[in-house]
């Protein structure tokens, strides 16, 4: 049995992995997002769009926690991520950041560190799996033991990939994780991370502005704008046939995207 097949839902098992329903969230007197409600499908590859200001990095911050909503719900395969142990949520739900933070040390520092942070008990990090953890995040055993801190943007990407890959999560969760890197080097990540959610079968949502990312990798695509969702549903419907004209719009402005 493959590993995809190994966390694929069961018969009595959810098909959707987050559920929010009319979820708002509030900074002071501002509005950031307004009443969402969303089906994301477990083991799918959600792509987050709409302009800067939407309320994407907001939204996905409610989905680990990092944030909790002003009202409405968010649950996490059938269950509201309130009432799961935080420990257990960070662990089920891994979170990369649109620039990196590298722990003190080494790669396998930065893998070790994650894994004791989490108290998990998924396999402690050996050399074998460290390899692994990196192989996964498109790295060959090298960088195990190469300092974070002189690593070029986009291994840093890739090691903080494998550091939230430590404790086996079912989701996770992606930033603009190519914003800040070369066409080319987003291209080679966006083919690891499509790569990373065929053979492990894990859930993934990353909010892009790349178009062209959210055409090759995507599965399911939510456009947000001024806080609301304008469109969501199947990349291929989406992408092609947009119902609404803000989301052709804005699909279309991107046609000249260069990455
Ligand atoms: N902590 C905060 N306090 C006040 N305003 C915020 C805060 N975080 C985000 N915002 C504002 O909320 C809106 C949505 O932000 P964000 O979710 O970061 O959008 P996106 O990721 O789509 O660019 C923006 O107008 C932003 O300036
Ligand atoms: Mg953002």
């Amino acid at each position: 049995m493959s590993a995809a097949e190994a966390r694929a839902p069961g018969p009595a098992e959810p098909v959707t992995a987050f559920r929010l329903r009319d979820v708002r969230q509030v900074r002071g007197v501002r509005t950031l997002l307004d009443g969402i409600s969303l089906d994301l499908p477990r083991g799918g590859f959600t792509a987050l769009i709409g302009p800067s200001g939407a309320g994407k990095t907001s939204l996905l911050r409610l989905l680990n926690r990092l944030d909790d909503p002003a009202s409405g719900t968010v649950e996490l395969f059938g269950r509201a991520v309130a009432e799961y142990r935080i420990r257990e949520l960070r662990r089920r739900v891994g979170y990369v950041f649109q620039t990196p933070v590298m722990f003190a040390g080494t790669a396998r520092d930065n893998l070790e560190a994650a894994h004791r942070l989490a108290k998990t008990e998924v396999p402690a990090v050996g050399d074998a799996r460290i390899a692994a953890l990196l192989e996964l995040a498109g790295l060959d055993a090298s960088y195990a033991d190469r300092p974070a801190a002189d690593l070029s943007g986009g291994e840093k990407h890739r090691v903080s990939i494998a550091r939230a890959l430590t404790t086996n999560p079912d989701v996770l969760l992606l930033d603009e994780p190519t914003a800040a890197l070369d066409p080319e080097v987003a291209d080679r990540l966006m083919h690891t991370l499509a790569q990373l959610r065929e053979t492990t079968g894990i859930t993934m949502v990353m909010v892009t502005h790349r178009l062209r990312e959210a055409r090759v990798a995507a599965t399911y695509v939510v456009m947000l704008e001024a806080g609301r969702v304008v469109e969501a549903g199947e990349a291929a419907t989406v992408m092609h046939d947009a119902t609404h004209a803000r989301t052709r719009a804005f699909l279309q402005a991107g046609e000249g995207d260069a990455a």
